[in-house]
């Protein structure tokens, strides 16, 4: 009897009290407050949460020009932009990345116009880029956790000097700092 409860009660135990491994998921670049201009490529570098106990899936970096008004419906919820949804390597869950983030985006010009779409222009405006991760531990949960990370970003700086503006090389040497 004992020995036929022993694995799940060992089991229950490990799960009771082993502490969750979870590296803090954290936006690398663009560095909080980074200065970036309409149009132009800047680094980009993602710390999964992922870990020796945690599982990611997927992650999906969302720019917000406006921040969201509340979790309720509405025609007018947030601004902002989508960049993509992609993957990290993290074994067992996901042994090879099927869509890597790149090691660059590019922010877009909102001035620009397309079909009914007015476009407008702004300058100094602080945006949100933030990303949710899709993961799990070793707690059972009714689909995967969903993480938030958010780092400002300054779009348009009237000193324009200091906006990054990253070709390939250079983001590629951001990268390996
Ligand atoms: C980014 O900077 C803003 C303004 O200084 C600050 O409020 C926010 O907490 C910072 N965010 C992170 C992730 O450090
Ligand atoms: C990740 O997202 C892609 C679509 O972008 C989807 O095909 C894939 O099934 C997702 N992977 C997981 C583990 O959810
Ligand atoms: C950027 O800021 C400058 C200076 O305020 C302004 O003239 C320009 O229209 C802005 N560009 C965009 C794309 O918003």
């Amino acid at each position: 009897m004992f020995l036929k409860l022993a694995p799940s009660l060992v089991l229950a135990l490990v799960w009771a009290f082993t502490p969750i491994h979870a590296t803090t998921p954290t936006i690398v670049l663009p560095a909080n407050g980074t200065k970036v201009a309409p149009g132009a490529q800047f680094a980009f570098k993602y710390d999964s949460i992922a870990d020796s106990t945690v599982s990611s899936y997927n992650f999906t970096v969302v720019l917000f020009t406006q921040l969201p008004s509340s979790f309720a419906e509405s025609s007018n919820y947030a601004a902002g932009y989508t960049f993509g949804q992609f993957d990290v390597a993290n074994y067992p869950a996901i042994p090879y990345a099927q869509h890597p983030a790149p090691p660059f985006l590019v922010m877009p010009d909102f001035s620009k116009s397309l079909g009914w779409g007015m476009g407008a222009s702004i300058s100094d405006a602080t945006f949100y880029l933030a990303v949710f991760e899709e993961y799990a531990n070793g707690q059972p949960s009714v689909g995967p956790r969903i993480s938030l990370s958010i780092n400002e970003i300054v779009y348009n700086s009237t000193s324009a000097e200091e906006n990054q503006d990253y070709g390939e090389t250079e983001a590629q040497t951001a990268l390996s700092l």
